[in-house]
Parts: C-alpha cells; structure tokens; sequence
C-alpha cells in the first residue's frame, strides 16, 4: 500500500489540525495508508547536535525516507507556519548531502477556525519545501477551516461538502503519487465514501 508520511505542525491535545490529519487517515484507507509521525519531542534546529542525534530526529528522517510521498499538516500563526514546522523542515533536510525530503511527491493542508487561515503559512511551506526538492502537488489547495462539531469524536467529517472535498484532495494525491512513483493506487472505495 501507497506509505505517506504525516506531519501535523501542532502539538495541542485539541489541535484541528492533528484533528483533520485523523479525518484523513479515515478517508485514505485503503488507497492511501496515511501514518502520523510523532514529532512531539523535536528539539529546535541546533547543528551540534548531529554528533549524536536523539532518537526524534532520526525517527523523522527514517519516517520521511521511508514513505512513498509526505504530507505536511500546518496551522498558521500570525501569518506564518508555526516554529515546529520549521523545526520539521530544516531537521528532514540535513546533515549536508543527507536531505531525507529530496525527491519525495508531497502534498500540503491546513486547518484554522477562520475563513481565510492557512493559505499564508502554507505558501511559505511549499517554498522551503520546493527548494528541498519535494515535488509538490499543486492542486486541489486545501485550506480547511474546522468549525465545532465539523470533526467528531471518531474523526468522522459531518459535512459532506468539506468531506467530498477531502476525498478529492486524497484521490487527487494518490494520482499524484502515482505518477511519480508508478505506484497504482489499491483497488477499492475510500472509507465512508
Ligand atoms: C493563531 N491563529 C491564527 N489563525 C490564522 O488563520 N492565521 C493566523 O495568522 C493566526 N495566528 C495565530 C497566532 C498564534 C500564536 C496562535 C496560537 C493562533 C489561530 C489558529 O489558527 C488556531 O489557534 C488553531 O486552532 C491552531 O491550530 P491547532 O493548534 O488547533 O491545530
């Protein structure tokens, strides 16, 4: 099955972003078998600490190096991605020669409680990632805004118009993916599809 790495930028326990990669996974399967990555205990960016690297950074560059293609779930704070994301990006990136991004097919999305949340943040994302040579979907952009009740508690979506959108957004990267990798999606429905 299609391996797509997540990384959700935010940390808190109610997080809508962490709350809408959830929704994802449940929609993906099975084409596409979406699995979080903790990122929960990624030091900030420090090079002294390649001499001997902590178990988080190492889990990140295997997780991303691992998986087929990358999908980066980022908030947005005060107009820009939050420092975790950027803490994600430069780790996967380094040591000199060694960036664990290169080459990936990648996508991104984003959740806020706004209207116009995300689309900042993400712009920013997708220029450090393309520099990194992630090949980036460029379409369907999704910029989610999560009002209560939108995810429940077993990460169901409860509006079928935000939900076919998330299908198309998942089917559009297995496409993507696919034509990257030569990767052909499993056969089968999506999940509540
Ligand atoms: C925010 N928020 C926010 N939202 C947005 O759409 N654009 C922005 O620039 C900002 N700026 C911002 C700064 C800081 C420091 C915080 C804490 C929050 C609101 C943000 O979208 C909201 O808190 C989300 O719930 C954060 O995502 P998680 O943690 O719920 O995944």
């Amino acid at each position: 099955m299609t391996k797509v790495a997540v990384i959700v930028g935010s940390l808190r326990r109610e997080s809508i972003n962490r709350q809408l990669a959830l929704a994802l996974v449940k929609l993906a399967a099975p084409q596409l078998d979406l699995e979080l990555v903790d990122v929960s205990d990624l030091p900030h960016y420090n090079n002294d600490l390649w001499d001997s690297p902590p178990a988080s950074i190492t889990r990140l560059k295997q997780a991303i190096e691992t998986a087929d293609a990358v999908l980066l779930i980022t908030p947005e704070y005060n107009r820009a991605p939050p420092g975790l994301i950027k803490d994600v990006i430069d780790w996967g990136s380094r040591p000199w020669g060694k960036n664990s991004w290169k080459g990936k097919p990648g996508a991104i999305a984003g959740a806020t409680g706004g209207k116009i949340g995300t689309a900042v943040a993400q712009s920013q994302v997708r220029s450090s990632l393309i520099v990194l040579d992630v090949a980036l979907m460029g379409q369907p952009e999704a910029y989610i805004t999560v009002t209560p009740g939108l995810i429940d508690a077993s990460f169901g979506v409860t509006d079928e118009t935000v939900k076919k959108f998330l299908q198309t957004f998942l089917a559009s990267l297995a496409d993507w993916i696919g034509k990257l990798t030569g990767i052909v999606p499993e056969e089968g429905q999506p999940d509540d599809m």
